[in-house]
């Protein structure tokens, strides 16, 4: 496989005739890398799928560098999507329409909608002005793995199964989009991420709701796979520092690694010297930027057994980082006090 640089300007030449070709690209978003096929070229599609391990009624996301692309690929678009599109664009939001024909059901996992983007890191939004590709691209990670916030991660699962990775140095953000369903009358929140409810009411000025599982199914298909849950167990603990004092000074510091914010680490520095311990900077910000590349570290170290991490505030983008960790912790909460 071709491990490109983005300072070497010729990787549009390179990832244009490789994407041609049917053949498979990963490239950095904001988000996370993209594994990125040509998303008219159902074939170059099913591809996406083997590689990564994914089932196929799990559907991809088109992202797109020009607006035009966007009304070949959907059945309409409205005053409302259009406001939306307006504010976010380029940027960390998926949107969901009713699909055009043109759209092989292999993308849309055989739903009626699809699911596009348009990335705002300046690797991706080059490579995608300059070809015009459409690009079909899920997170570039092993299906069940996190998503890979930098091209190491990306080689460490995928390196003999894809054509290209063009290495554009650690993501932006480093959690997937906010996936937001512009097909009912009300704007659905399908996925959280950095773009949040209150930043799209802002711009709405009309209610935005969450996705309310029916019968425990998300209205993203993506959502009801199990989600990737590191090989120690991972509990998150709840409480105020006091009370994360007394639980640390009360177990047994062996084979446990602890994630805490810097500020944390600094208080309880006392009683955390027997444990492995990770840091997630100083905020939300931080903690998504930082969150799966820990996970990834921690599952490497076999002498770690149990892993506990510190939890945030659900507001704003921290609504987003804890539905990430709620996931990868199987809901599995301590209260401390
Ligand atoms: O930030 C991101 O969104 C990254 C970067 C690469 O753009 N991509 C990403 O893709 O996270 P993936 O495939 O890992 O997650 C896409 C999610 C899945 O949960 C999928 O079920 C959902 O989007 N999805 C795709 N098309 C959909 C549709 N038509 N209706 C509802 N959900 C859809
Ligand atoms: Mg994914």
């Amino acid at each position: 496989m071709a491990i490109i640089r983005k300072e070497k300007d010729n990787y549009v030449g390179l990832a244009k005739e490789i994407l041609m070709n049917g053949g498979l690209v990963a490239f950095p978003t904001e988000t996370v890398y993209g594994l990125g096929a040509n998303a008219l070229n159902g074939d170059a599609c099913r591809k996406i799928y083997l590689a990564k391990g994914r089932p196929s009624d799990n559907p991809l996301i088109i992202h797109i560098g020009k607006i035009e692309q966007l009304y070949k690929l959907v059945k309409s678009v409205s005053d409302r999507d259009q406001l939306i599109i307006d504010a976010f664009w380029p940027g960390p939001l998926t949107l969901i329409f009713k699909k055009s024909d043109i759209v092989p059901d292999i993308v849309s996992g055989g739903l009626d909608t699809v699911a596009i983007r348009m990335p705002s890191n300046d690797v991706a939004l080059k490579l995608l002005r300059e070809t015009l590709i459409p690009m079909a691209a899920p997170s570039a990670n092993l299906s069940g793995k996190p998503s890979p916030t930098s091209a190491k991660h990306v080689i460490d699962d995928l390196n003999d199964k894809i054509d290209m990775i063009i290495d554009g140095g650690e993501v932006e953000i480093g959690i997937e989009s906010t996936i937001l369903d512009l097909t009912e009358d009300i704007p659905k929140i399908l996925r959280p991420g950095y773009i949040t409810k209150f930043m799209l009411e802002e711009v709405l000025l009309s209610e935005v709701i969450y996705d309310e599982e029916i019968n425990g199914t998300p209205k993203a298909p993506g959502m009801k796979y199990k989600h990737y849950a590191p090989n120690s167990e991972l509990i998150l603990l709840d409480g105020n520092d006091e009370n994360l004092k007394e639980f640390l000074v009360s177990e047994n510091p062996k084979d446990k690694a602890l994630i805490l914010t810097n500020e944390q680490k600094n208080i309880l520095s006392d009683v955390i010297k027997e444990y492995k311990v990770y840091t997630y900077g100083d905020g939300s910000f931080d903690a998504c930027k930082s969150l799966y590349a820990i996970l990834r570290d921690i599952d490497t170290d076999s002498s770690i057994n149990k892993i506990y991490s510190v939890i945030f505030e659900k507001e704003e983008l921290g609504y987003s980082l804890m539905n990430r960790l709620e996931k990868a912790a199987g809901l599995k909460i301590l209260k401390l006090d």
